[in-house]
């Protein structure tokens, strides 16, 4: 199957979805949307009230902002891939429950595996939680961390920024750096699948082994 039909087929099921209880308040399932082919996708926590109306991640205040970020970034929303990490509106806008997490995650591991980008950036404490154990955002935002051999950047909320405009800054300037992490993301992976080729009989170098990004767990 090709990366558009799993990402179609995916969001079918979340429209229908009943694997946990927020399907009962649920107006639209907020699949995702944005390029199957792109190098960077952006996971945030959980559709909100607009999202919850419109069906589309990131429309409401938090959205126009996070535009504001990809364009820091150089990047346009239609580049790249935009979901959460779980598909339908938490009541009042609360946390994600773990058995709500669980029932979500095929869906979010389908559309990882099907756009299968260089680097996720993860926005807010919850999605971050979701790749990496332990993670503090306020010491680890904007850094680069592999995981499964992908580069999974943590980055704080962007509505956390409008609710706390002493991170406006500083949201922004880890934006900034994303250009970069790209680059090294792609770099490493490309030099990996050329030792995976041409050194059937050695052990393969994890990207990120021989500089400064830190081995983390996935899932
Ligand atoms: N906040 C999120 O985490 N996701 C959205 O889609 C909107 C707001």
């Amino acid at each position: 199957m090709k990366p558009e039909e799993v990402l179609q087929e995916v969001a079918d099921q979340t429209r229908v979805c009943t694997r946990c209880k927020l399907h009962h308040s649920r107006k639209n399932a907020v699949p995702g949307v944005g390029n199957p082919y792109t190098k960077v996708m952006f996971i945030g926590e959980g559709p909100g009230f607009h999202e919850n109306e419109q069906g589309l991640p990131f429309v409401g205040a938090a959205g126009k902002f996070l535009d504001e970020l990809l364009g820091d970034a150089g990047l346009a929303r239609e580049g790249v891939f935009i979901t959460n990490v779980v598909k339908c509106r938490p009541p009042g806008n609360r946390d994600p429950e773990a058995e709500e997490l669980n029932a979500c995650k095929p869906y979010l591991e389908r559309q990882i595996a099907a756009v299968n980008p260089d680097v996720i950036v993860t926005l807010g404490r919850v999605s971050m939680g979701y790749f990496i154990d332990n993670g503090k955002i306020s010491a680890i935002h904007g850094r680069d961390f592999w995981a499964h051999g992908r580069m999974v950047v943590p980055m704080y909320h962007p509505a956390a920024a409008l609710h706390q405009p002493a991170l406006r800054g500083v949201v922004k300037e880890d934006f900034s750096k994303l250009p970069a992490l790209i680059g090294k993301a792609q770099k490493a992976r490309h030099n990996s699948v050329e030792v995976q080729e041409v050194q059937h009989d050695l052990p393969v170098q994890e990207p990120g082994d021989d500089d400064s990004a830190e081995q983390l767990s996935l899932f």
